[in-house]
């Protein structure tokens, strides 16, 4: 069954290892993270950002889709279902669901209703036991029509946010939803530090996985980022996997037309790529 991240993170945190947050966009998706944790035994949390959740028929379809999953697959390791970048109505909404984690996505408000919306948040996710993710400063690019212009986060901020008791804090540290430009100039160290320092053991969350140097990852790992969010690169994976079977004709050889025969490559991309991630996070093992 569904956990909330709380346990996970907190582990994750004190381990100095971090959990991969994967965003699902279809059922071939979720089974193939879902496999790839279980085979690597490996905590996990299946991101669903709101454009996502539409696509995929809405939170209670995914909800119904994930619980089945679990039980059919026999997954065993603990798994978060994660609203991802939420609106207020939207947390609302996958609470209502099912949804085991929430990230309130309040980066866009003055602090003053962020902290207002968050703390609001924080009692209806605590009265469920649901575990909920905040997000100050905010992550540059675009993903599914959620842009940001990059603010590095304020430390002081990230401090209040995160004593309104959230369970993980998400901090604009220069990191980019989707690919990184050529001229990126890194992650914000420094204040990445600062952030860890005034939230003490508060797991933080780095978004825009997608294509920081692994050594990169290393160190804000070592400095408090215990869940890392990773879209981009398993659907670039995917369409490449995809690309190859189709530009090799394959869909031409016998019942190669066959969706579960075109959809492989791609599921076992999203495999490939997920587990390498689990092991650069350090979270193999870890369930
Ligand atoms: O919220 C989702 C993640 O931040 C995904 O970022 O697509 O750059 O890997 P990414
Ligand atoms: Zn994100």
């Amino acid at each position: 069954m569904l956990v909330s991240a709380k346990e996970m993170l907190n582990k994750a945190r004190a381990g100095k290892y971090a959990v991969g947050q994967f965003n699902i966009n279809n059922l071939e998706w979720t089974k193939a993270v879902l496999l790839t944790a279980q085979e690597n035994n490996s905590p996990v949390i299946l991101g669903v950002s709101e454009g996502a959740g539409k696509y995929m028929g809405g939170y209670k379809t995914i909800v119904g889709m994930v619980n089945g999953l679990l039980e059919e697959l026999n997954i065993t390791v603990p798994v978060a279902l994660h609203l991802d970048h939420g609106s207020y109505e939207g947390a609302k909404a996958a609470m209502a669901a099912g949804f085991s984690s929430i990230m309130f996505d309040g980066s866009h408000y003055a602090i003053e209703e962020n902290i207002a919306k968050t703390t609001e948040l924080v009692n209806l996710t605590n009265e469920k036991g649901l575990s909920l993710e905040a997000e100050v400063g905010s992550i540059g690019g675009e993903e599914d029509g959620v842009v940001g212009a990059g603010e590095i986060a304020d430390a002081n901020e990230c401090k209040a946010i995160a004593d309104l008791g959230v369970t993980m804090l998400a901090a604009g540290i220069g990191n980019i939803h989707g690919q990184y430009p050529e001229n990126w100039k890194g992650l914000a160290f420094d204040a990445l530090e600062k952030i860890a320092d005034a939230t003490g053991t508060m797991p933080l969350v780095l978004h825009g996985g997608t294509g920081i140097p692994e050594e990169m990852i290393k160190k804000a790992i070592s400095l408090g980022v215990a869940k890392i969010n990773v879209n981009t690169e398993c659907q670039l994976a995917f369409a490449a996997a995809t690309r190859k079977y189709i530009e090799a004709g394959k869909d031409l050889e016998g019942k190669g037309f066959d969706p579960r025969k075109v959809l492989a490559p791609g599921f076992e991309a999203i495999k490939a790529t997920v587990k390498e991630k689990m092991e650069l996070f350090g979270s193999v093992n870890q369930a």
